[in-house]
């Protein structure tokens, strides 16, 4: 079977909501943290769906046994938010995955060269077969950061077709190194933007969004 690339834009009135919210100057930051959190809980909302793996069981209601439908815990789930501002997109995301181990990929770009570097790597040697794992990074520009951590993940045995990435504004540059590299990858974004402009920041985007989360 041949594995696509896609990316996904739900058209859900709290994602348009609190990404309108996001997009606003004049957003103070803790409000803006709020809504980062809220697009990382109902972005992951809908990158779980035919994703987090579930398991039919047995059921007895009051009145009759029935099959059910649950999560299936013996597969393992991996959160891996890119710092600083993927940890803006983590809480949201760990109130639906509870039992997922989260990951901590620290990367910072350059802002002459726009290279990402990193400094700090708390992924384990090797992922299990079969982990699924959910990126968070608010946002995929030129996609340097994006494609370090998918090459980190991809040497420790990360299957693309397995991984979801959870971004708020993704940019055609990064889109297109995704694509090209990782047909199986899946995104969920709250807007695509497409412009990025020669200082690397998405226009109309969200502006610094470390520094927005953070209030540096
Ligand atoms: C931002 C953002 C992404 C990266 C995207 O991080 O959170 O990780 O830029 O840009 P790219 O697609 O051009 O690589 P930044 O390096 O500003 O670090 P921060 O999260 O600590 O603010
Ligand atoms: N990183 C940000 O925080 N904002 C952008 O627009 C691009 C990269």
């Amino acid at each position: 079977m041949t594995q696509k690339f896609l990316v996904y834009v739900p058209p859900h009135p709290l994602i348009k909501h609190w990404l309108a919210v996001a997009r606003d100057v004049s957003t103070p930051w803790v409000l803006f943290r709020s809504a980062i959190t809220e697009l990382g809980r109902w972005l992951t909302y809908e990158a779980a769906r035919e994703w987090l793996p579930t398991q039919e069981i047995v059921v007895k209601s009051p009145l009759a046994d029935c099959v059910g439908t649950m999560i299936d815990a013996e597969v393992p789930v991996a959160v891996v938010p890119i710092l600083r501002a993927g940890l803006g997109l983590l809480d949201g995301a760990q109130t639906l995955l509870p039992l997922a181990k989260v990951y901590h990929l620290g990367l910072v770009r350059n802002e002459e060269t726009l290279q990402a570097s990193c400094y700090l790597n708390k992924l384990p040697e090797k992922f299990a077969p079969e982990t699924r794992v959910l990126i968070t990074d608010p946002m995929l520009a030129t996609g340097g950061s994006i494609m370090t951590a998918m090459e980190e993940l991809t040497q420790r045995g990360v299957d693309p077709a397995l991984t979801r990435i959870v971004c708020v504004v993704a940019a055609p540059p990064a889109l297109q190194k995704l694509a090209a590299a990782y047909p199986g990858l899946t995104v969920y974004a709250a807007t695509i933007d497409e412009i990025v402009n020669d200082q690397g920041y998405i226009v109309p985007g969200l502006g610094d969004a470390g520094d927005r989360i953070f209030g540096t």
